[in-house]
């Protein structure tokens, strides 16, 4: 995304009066250009000051994880995009940073938003387009004189990514109820730092973690927009599609117990090497996603004692499979597990399965559903494979995303794009579904 987009003038029209100083003044990380005092940031500009934190020079890719320094200079990003526009800001008991546009007290609100933590080596655009995009369409809203009924807020979900802790959607799940403290305290990263300690370390109180249904219950309506991680708009006329469902999905760790012993002298038939069960498995899974129909990955591996010339004593993989719905990914995950289980026998190699997640299919409201695709001019209705914030508050609140077409569907990943004219057409879409929902 390259040609800068013009800047939104923030009206007076009634609306929370703005910040005016200007957002480097006000805090913003950076101290760019953030535009004149008394005009918010365009969404060039807040996605040019957003662009260096947590990126890896050397990938391109960016590394924000939940609660480390990346993500707390993400977060004081948000929260100088709220005050710059007069937004009342707040962090939930959860760590989910909110911006309020009306008092969210009244109750029935409609709320946006989405994610500013990455995978290792992420996209700029998963997660980040729905936060910039929310803030646009806000200031859009501004422009065009609109005059909610309902109070509007926009979100940042804590740790969607689960890249730290293992665990995806770590503030919604707690927020909505979905993730249980002894599961959230038992939460550890690869250095075995705690959830609760490196909230702390970055100044959340950790006692205060869990389920929220008053700050639900004040909810109308979440709509959350996202990049598309396919390529289902590519080849369509439309910029902007709306999601029908989300498949089922799940991590599973696959723990490979072997001997460790010398790669030079230990002959092929004494050897338990937990590499080999692992790499059938890796094969396997493979082999019996294609004939379901579904997905099965193995994207991360650890092993010990990681030596190149030790043949390992364990290794483990971890399993993310997902499939259009939950009998099909039952049965092929079970199907994996037995397939290890016999490979190992083979290999004198112990397997032990462990469910590390699991998120049930969505199917998003369809009322609010059809209501923006309506709103929207018809455009295509898709599910999808990836999970979202949205699906996890979609069984306690009524919920929908949006889709902003994906030249290449390339995700998770830093070749992960979107075009900026697409982009600038996602916020449009998402000013015209806020003010069809906030002020009719
Ligand atoms: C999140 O992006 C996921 O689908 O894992
Ligand atoms: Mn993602
Ligand atoms: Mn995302």
């Amino acid at each position: 995304m390259t040609a800068a987009a013009g800047s939104r003038p923030a009206g007076r029209d009634g609306w929370a009066q703005p910040d005016h100083r200007p957002a480097a003044e006000a805090g913003a990380p950076g101290g760019a250009d953030r535009g004149t005092p008394g005009t918010a940031p365009s969404f060039h500009e807040m996605w040019r000051d957003l662009a260096p934190i947590g990126r890896n020079p050397e990938s391109g890719g960016y590394r924000r994880f939940a609660w480390t320094g990346a993500d707390t200079d993400c977060r004081e990003w948000f929260k100088a995009q709220a005050e710059t526009r007069g937004l009342t800001y707040e962090t939930d008991r959860n760590g989910n940073q909110w911006a309020w546009l009306g008092d969210p007290a009244a109750g029935d609100a409609v709320v946006t938003g989405s994610h500013l933590d990455s995978v290792p080596d992420g996209g700029a655009f998963d997660g980040p387009l729905g936060v910039v995009s929310s803030f646009a369409a806000l200031d859009e809203l501004r422009a065009r004189g609109a005059r909610p009924g309902r109070p509007l807020a926009i979100v940042n979900f804590g740790d969607e990514e689960g890249a730290r802790f293992g665990l995806a959607c770590v503030g919604s799940r707690l927020t909505a109820g979905q993730l249980t403290l002894d599961k959230a305290h038992a939460l550890r990263d690869a250095d075995g730092v705690s959830l609760a300690q490196a909230m702390e370390r970055a100044g959340h109180d950790p006692e205060a973690i869990g389920a929220d249904p008053g700050r639900l219950a004040r909810i109308g309506a979440f709509v959350e927009l996202h990049v598309e991680q396919g390529r289902a708009l590519a080849d369509t006329p439309h910029a902007v599609g709306v999601a029908s469902a989300i498949w089922p999905h799940g991590r599973w760790r696959f723990d490979f117990h072997g001997e460790a012993n010398h790669a030079g002298t230990t002959r092929i038939e004494d050897r338990r090497d937990p590499m080999l069960t692992y790499a059938n498995t890796v094969l396997a899974a493979r082999k019996k996603a294609r004939l379901a129909g579904a997905l099965a990955t193995f994207g991360k591996v650890s092993v010990e004692p990681n030596g190149v010339n030790a043949i390992a004593s364990l290794v483990r993989g971890w399993l993310d499979s997902r499939a259009a719905d939950e009998e099909t990914l039952a049965a092929v995950v079970a199907e994996i597990e037995q397939a290890a289980v016999e490979r190992g026998t083979r290999d004198g190699v112990g397997v032990h399965v462990t469910r590390e997640s699991f998120t049930p299919v969505v199917e998003f409201a369809h009322d609010l559903r059809d209501e923006l695709a309506t709103l929207l001019g018809g455009v295509p209705v898709l599910p999808t494979g990836a999970g979202h914030d949205a699906g996890i508050l979609s069984g306690v609140i009524p919920t929908a995303m949006m889709f902003v077409r994906n030249p290449t569907g390339v995700s998770h990943s830093p070749a992960e794009t979107a075009a900026e004219d697409d982009c600038l057409a996602g916020v449009t879409a998402l000013a015209d579904v806020l003010e069809g929902l906030a002020c009719r």
